[in-house]
């Protein structure tokens, strides 16, 4: 645009420019109207469709969570039945994904869970039936169907994808899908062969309400800039799984795990603390929120789940002991406190996960498995109002400069 020098205020939310204000990684920018989720970060409340999260977790599970944040409403008891029926039916994966996943078991999983969903939409007949729709600009009620029953299948497929990974990069036999189990049981089934402990169980249910949607942090957003241009959602759910694998956003679940695990004692806790104060010291994972500024309900909700489970199963690693300690040392940090930075819902998840014997590659796919139902809601509700995703940069370099050629430079 000019040739001016930029200047840039680098702590804070806006960046100055030649063309004017930068809102830096869209903090606070609105995208859409949404029904799906709010969250009030001052008080630390999150809402899907309307009902508090604590209410879902003590008296839901994800089939119900799942059906409500994708219609956006309860399910009657026949409706739900039939919803469950409809996502056993659609675990299986096509023999093509199967072998894309089987050929990346050494690569980390989420990197195979982008390819498995990618080649999986390349099958689906019904997702290349609304292709040829969306080509045509057509959407209606027929297309509407078609795309609700592609959310439902990314919904089921998900476990499936992961758990094969699992089985894969052990070098262990597959083991297909149980129709007689619900959709938390089944996905451990399917990774350990065996039914699970039915805590176990209850800590993936209750994880998989948890994240099943917020809002549009980084992996909505992505999803919702690809189904902008009409591209599928088989392709939008691939890019939103891309931007959930990074550390600032789902992978810091497997990041803080593996902090613990390194440090190992509680009493070590204050060094690691005190190391992310520093300027340019590590971010510590698991801590910190764009919207909270309050401690995450999630977290809350999962803390608690936690110490249940090392109750039961002891805490030989002393993970649980460690973040304690870690979330103390944070509560009472004045850096912390004056960030208004609290431990986020990736600062507990991974615990029981650990001690279930999950290794903690597979931390960020289950939050995957869980937010696809968030991702492809938001998707179909942006869809009713669509429109392409094309913001601007202000240019800040030369222009019209004299090419020269090769020999001469
Ligand atoms: N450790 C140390 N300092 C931190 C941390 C942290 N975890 N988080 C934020 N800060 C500091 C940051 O350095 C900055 O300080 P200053 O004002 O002196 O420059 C201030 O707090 C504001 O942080 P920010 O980076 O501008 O905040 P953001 O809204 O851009 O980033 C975040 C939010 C979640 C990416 C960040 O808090 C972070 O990196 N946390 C660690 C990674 C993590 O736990 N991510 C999971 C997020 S929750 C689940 C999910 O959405 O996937």
């Amino acid at each position: 645009m000019s040739e001016q020098t930029v200047q840039i205020r680098t702590s804070g939310k806006v960046l100055q420019s030649p063309c004017g204000p930068i809102v830096h990684g869209l903090e606070d920018v609105l995208i859409k109207n949404t029904t799906i989720s709010d969250i009030d970060g001052e008080k630390g409340i999150l809402w899907y469709r309307g009902y508090r999260i604590e209410d879902l977790a003590k008296f839901s599970n994800y089939e119900e969570v799942s059906f409500l944040v994708l219609y956006g409403r309860l399910p009657t008891r026949s409706e739900l039945k039939e919803y469950e029926r409809r996502l056993k039916s659609s675990r299986d994966l096509h023999p093509a994904t199967v072998e894309v996943i089987r050929a990346l078991a050494k690569a980390h999983p989420m990197f195979a869970l982008e390819a498995a969903v990618a080649a999986e939409g390349a099958y689906d007949e019904d997702n290349q039936k609304l292709i040829e729709a969306l080509r045509v600009g057509r959407y209606k009620a027929e297309e509407k169907e078609l795309a609700y029953r592609i959310a439902e299948k990314l919904i089921a497929k998900l476990p499936t994808m992961v758990a094969y990974h699992y089985r894969f990069s052990k070098g262990l036999e597959l083991v297909r899908p149980r129709d007689d189990l619900s959709h938390a049981a089944n996905f451990l089934y399917m990774m350990f062969g065996k039914e699970p402990d039915p805590l176990a169980a209850k800590g993936i249910d209750l994880y998989l309400i948890l994240h099943a949607d917020h809002e549009v942090p980084a992996s909505t957003f992505t999803a919702h800039v690809v189904v902008s241009t009409l591209s599928d959602l088989y392709s939008s759910v691939a890019a939103a799984i891309a931007a959930l694998k990074g550390p600032l956003h789902g992978g810091a679940n497997e990041m803080a795990v593996r902090n613990y695990l390194e440090i190992g004692d509680p009493s070590k806790a204050k060094e690691l603390v005190e190391a992310a104060t520093k300027p340019g010291g590590p971010k510590l994972m698991g801590v910190g929120h764009r919207v909270y500024k309050a401690y995450d309900p999630r977290a809350r909700i999962f803390k608690e789940f936690s110490r249940d489970y090392v109750a039961k199963f002891g805490d030989p690693k002393n993970l649980f002991a460690v973040a304690s300690a870690i979330e103390h040392e944070v509560l009472n940090n004045p850096y912390f406190q004056q960030r208004k930075l609290y431990p986020n819902v990736d600062f507990w998840s991974g615990i029981a996960f650990y001690y279930m014997g999950v290794p903690y590659e597979y931390f960020t796919p289950i939050f995957a498995v869980s937010r696809v139902v968030g991702w492809v809601a938001h998707i179909l509700e942006y869809w009713e109002n669509n429109r392409i995703f094309r913001p601007r940069a202000c240019y800040a370099g030369p222009h019209d400069l004299q090419y020269i050629p090769i020999d001469q430079r």
